[in-house]
């Protein structure tokens, strides 16, 4: 692993207790930096005391959005150790979402490392309590001063970390979710594989008139032809229908490749469960919710983990899935993505990478 240049703070902060962290409310006492200039790549890498960036009014992010972002946990087991959960896999989306932005790729070692050394500095933040974790999340944006239409000269990469607790206020607890068949978050050419800041912005309004209407959040549905599932809120989602589990694919580019998705869909092959990513119709869940075959529903990423869906709204039919209770296949695998990112269980797939912490050295 490599080592960057580390300037600690000279004002360390108060760490919240582990019981009342909620999702991405305080940051940890660092912050990793480096920076783009065409010309010179990425250079200066180093690790800072967290603090305000000082920008120019006319910064080309803050108009036209050229920023990307991810986002990965580490987790404190009961040993103590530090993991972190397929950080190679985030690295490599950071990049993927950097080609379609123009942004300049990163090398992804860099990228890891920033995860690692930048956790070993803040290492004490790590919570140990089930259910939380530390939330990592690596940015680049566009920092060039310009008001033209064009991929910025100059950007800023930078880290930083979160404890955090449950995403959604019902932790576990089942979800109510609204179909959207208005409002859409990406059409087939569009960004929507991409984790960039437009695609977070364009689900707000919905999501805003989801919750005026009591759901937590809205099952987006296809661009063209408003019928095909797409994700759910920020996450992927799967259905268990019969005894297959269904996802939509990610062959049509505007669905995220998440990491949870990956891992979850890795699990259920192991469990020799028969698994199909394909196009699913709405027409075809509510048909198999009227024929009592819809039996769970749950949506996956990386801040909740898996979230199960307890009850759908699509239209005028409030769909309710296996009585608005988790279902037994949600909590197994719940359970045994946990039981990796904690250490509790053997890591077979190699997805966890650890961090040389005071108690656990290197
Ligand atoms: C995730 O599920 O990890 C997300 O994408 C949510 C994040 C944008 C807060």
């Amino acid at each position: 692993m490599q080592s960057f240049p580390v300037t600690r703070t000279s004002a360390p902060k108060t760490r919240p207790a582990d019981e009342t962290l909620r999702f991405g409310e305080v940051f940890t006492d660092h912050m990793f930096m480096m920076e783009y200039h065409e010309g010179r790549g990425w250079h200066d890498p180093r690790i800072v005391p967290y603090a305000p960036f000082s920008m120019d009014p006319a910064c080309c992010v803050l108009h036209y959005a050229q920023a990307v972002f991810d986002g990965l946990k580490a987790f404190r087991g009961a040993d103590g150790q530090v993991r972190i959960f397929r950080a190679d896999r985030h690295a490599a989306r950071l990049n993927k979402s950097c080609d379609l932005l123009c942004i300049p790729r990163l090398d992804p070692a860099v990228v890891e490392d920033s995860f690692r050394a930048l956790i070993e500095v803040d290492q004490e933040w790590v919570p140990a309590k089930h259910g939380t974790a530390l939330y990592i999340r690596p940015t680049v944006i566009a920092t060039e001063t310009f008001l033209g239409v064009h991929p910025s000269h100059s950007y800023l990469y930078y880290v930083i970390l979160s404890p955090v607790g449950a995403y959604y206020k019902e932790g576990l607890n089942p979800v109510k979710i609204l179909v959207s068949d208005e409002h859409v978050r990406a059409v087939p050419g569009g960004l929507g594989s991409a984790k960039t800041a437009g695609n977070y912005a364009a689900s707000l309004y919905a999501a805003q008139e989801a919750e005026k209407k009591g759901y937590t959040q809205v099952l987006w549905l296809d661009g063209r032809q408003r019928e095909f599932l797409d994700e759910v809120g920020t996450m992927n989602i799967m259905l268990r229908i019969g005894d297959t589990i269904v996802t939509p694919p990610l062959s049509n580019g505007t669905i995220l490749d998440g990491v949870t998705r990956n891992s979850v869909l890795a699990l259920l092959r192991d469990w020799g469960l028969p698994v199909e990513e394909r196009a699913i119709s709405i027409h075809e869940v509510t048909k198999a919710h009227s024929e009592g075959q819809l039996t769970e529903m749950w949506g996956t990423g990386t801040a909740a983990v898996i979230s199960p869906v307890g009850e759908l709204g699509y239209k005028d039919n409030r769909m309710v899935i296996n009585e608005g209770r988790i279902g037994d296949l949600t909590q197994r695998l719940y359970d045994a993505i946990t039981s990796i990112q904690y250490g509790a269980t053997n890591d077979a797939h190699g997805w966890i990478t650890t961090v040389p912490t005071k108690q656990h050295a290197a």
